[in-house]
């Protein structure tokens, strides 16, 4: 394990707690404990591994990145800049915004279910490629009843306007009358929705149940629930070998 000191100055503002001269300011008004002693001196070089400290009375530990699950409710943007409905970085702490945390891909606004954060320009670049194939589960709820043919042409692939080539469902399974299961490899823009009315239906309900592995049901999360993900069930984001 690769040990690591600051300046709890430094630290903080690692943290997205603010700039440096107002950690220094919030370390200098005792705002900041250590181990229940009051952290005076903004300059003390601190090891950051396994360091929880409490600033405002709330308790956070020291993490060199953020790796978050959210199970996103409707009416919330990915965008960065939200036009019409508030952003899902407002969901979370505010500090993880200055932390430059992104969404992971895009689900729309009306889409529910599984929104993977991180301010790990690596990771957010490797679990975006398309090299990658990371399977995405969604459940979605048509319009119209789900029909065999309606199953078999999203398998063996719809042809989307603006696509060189037919796009196909990895799988997809009708769960009732009005819902099926599909999983995608690919994240193309409203990809599902677009699938679903070039094979002549509609989709009404949009959730996504699962990245890779890593499922919702796994987290446990209600809507608008997040949690930080370990590196188990990091790992679980890979595609299957
Ligand atoms: N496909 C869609 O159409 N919308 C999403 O939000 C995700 C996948």
């Amino acid at each position: 394990m690769i040990m690591s000191k600051q300046t709890l100055d430094r630290i903080l503002q690692s943290q997205g707690f603010g700039a440096r001269k107002y950690c220094r300011a919030l370390i200098d008004e005792g705002e900041v404990t250590i181990n229940g002693q009051v952290a005076a001196d903004y300059a003390a070089r601190i090891e950051t591994d396994g360091l929880v400290f409490t600033l405002f009375d709330e308790e956070w530990t020291y993490r060199e990145h953020l790796y978050i699950a959210l199970n996103k409710p409707a009416n919330f943007e990915c965008s960065r800049k939200p036009s019409h409905h508030p952003g899902v970085l407002s969901i979370l702490p505010e500090q993880f915004s200055w932390r430059d945390v992104q969404p992971v891909g895009r689900l729309d606004h009306d889409t529910t279910g599984m929104l993977l954060l991180s301010d790990d320009g690596a990771f957010i670049h490797a679990q975006s490629s398309p090299k990658r194939h990371v399977p995405k589960i969604y459940v979605a709820t048509t319009q119209e009843p789900v029909t065999d043919a309606l199953i078999e042409s999203l398998k063996s692939g719809v042809q989307l306007h603006d696509e060189p080539a037919p796009l196909a469902a990895q799988t997809c399974r009708q769960i009732d009358a009005h819902r099926l299961e599909i999983v995608l490899e690919q994240g193309k823009y409203h990809q599902v929705k677009r699938m679903l009315a070039a094979a002549g239906n509609h989709c009404a309900a949009l959730e996504r149940i699962a990245v890779g592995g890593l499922t919702l049901a796994h987290l446990g999360l209600e809507e608008g629930e997040w949690c930080y993900l370990s590196p188990e069930q990091l790992a679980l984001l890979m595609p299957a070998a």
